[in-house]
């Protein structure tokens, strides 16, 4: 990396390119999903080590469910693997949580989701936010109702509703994100942080999910260093 970087301090990322790296191989998608897992563990402790403090990754949206069954299961199975290994986190200083509609969740992995959350991972550097049957437009409808139900009990009026009215009631409960990457050769946001996405710079990269890299990250992190952002100033 070069010594110019600017670091941000919410990044998020599109997953994306599972099916596309295991069709090349001859290989099942799951496999794809399987190294793709592998490689957000490297990505998250890389964050950790250099000291981002909030990384969400896209692992499953709410559209997904339209997969084939076997690789809905795979991925879920992934899930569960990964999770189950954060029994051993202790001292990772990675915090997990997970944001989405948790509603049509086995309640195995409901458990695991939540101790996973409620993990001691001493000090926390980095907190990963996994976005796990997650959609924006979601998202923003999930917050609209939760804002109703205090308008219903009298908590709140409608004239206190603002931005940060919208915001606080999200899914996500970390600062809104500074910088999306998304692999694999698409350009499009496909319903990821839709709201907290309004200022992010955008980094699209020809690689593929799994084969992507430590120095993939940092060539994201260089585009977003010389970005200029003005916020809608001048
Ligand atoms: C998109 O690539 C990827 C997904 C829908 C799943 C992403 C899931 C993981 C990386 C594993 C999650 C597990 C953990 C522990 C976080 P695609 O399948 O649409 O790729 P394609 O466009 O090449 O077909």
């Amino acid at each position: 990396m070069t010594d110019k970087i600017i670091l941000p301090e919410h990044v998020g990322i599109i997953m994306d390119g599972n099916g596309r790296w295991a069709k090349k191989r001859g290989l099942p998608r799951n496999s794809g999903h399987k190294k793709g897992a592998e490689v957000f563990e490297n990505v998250s402790r890389y964050c950790r080590d250099i000291g981002i403090k909030y990384l969400t990754v896209y692992a499953f949206s709410t559209e997904n469910w339209k997969r084939p069954k076997d690789e809905v299961e795979g991925i879920m199975n992934l899930m569960r693997g990964y999770l189950k290994n954060m029994a051993n986190a202790k001292n990772e200083h990675i915090a997990v949580r997970f944001i989405g509609d948790r509603t049509p969740f086995d309640k195995d992995l409901l458990e695991l989701m939540e101790e996973a959350e409620n993990a001691d991972v001493g000090e926390i550097t980095t907190t990963v936010q996994i976005a796990l049957n997650y959609g924006g437009r979601d998202e923003i409808v999930h917050s609209v109702r939760e804002i109703a139900k205090k308008i219903a009990s009298g908590e709140i009026s409608p004239e206190d509703i603002d931005e940060e009215t919208i915001a606080g009631n999200l899914y996500s409960k970390v600062p809104e994100c500074d910088l999306i990457i998304r692999p694999s050769g698409e350009e499009r946001l496909s319903n990821f942080l839709l709201w907290e996405s309004a200022y992010s710079e955008f980094v699209f990269m020809d690689v593929l999910w799994p084969d992507f890299t430590k120095a993939d990250f940092d060539f994201a992190l260089e585009e977003y260093s010389k970005r200029n952002r003005r916020f809608g100033g001048v």
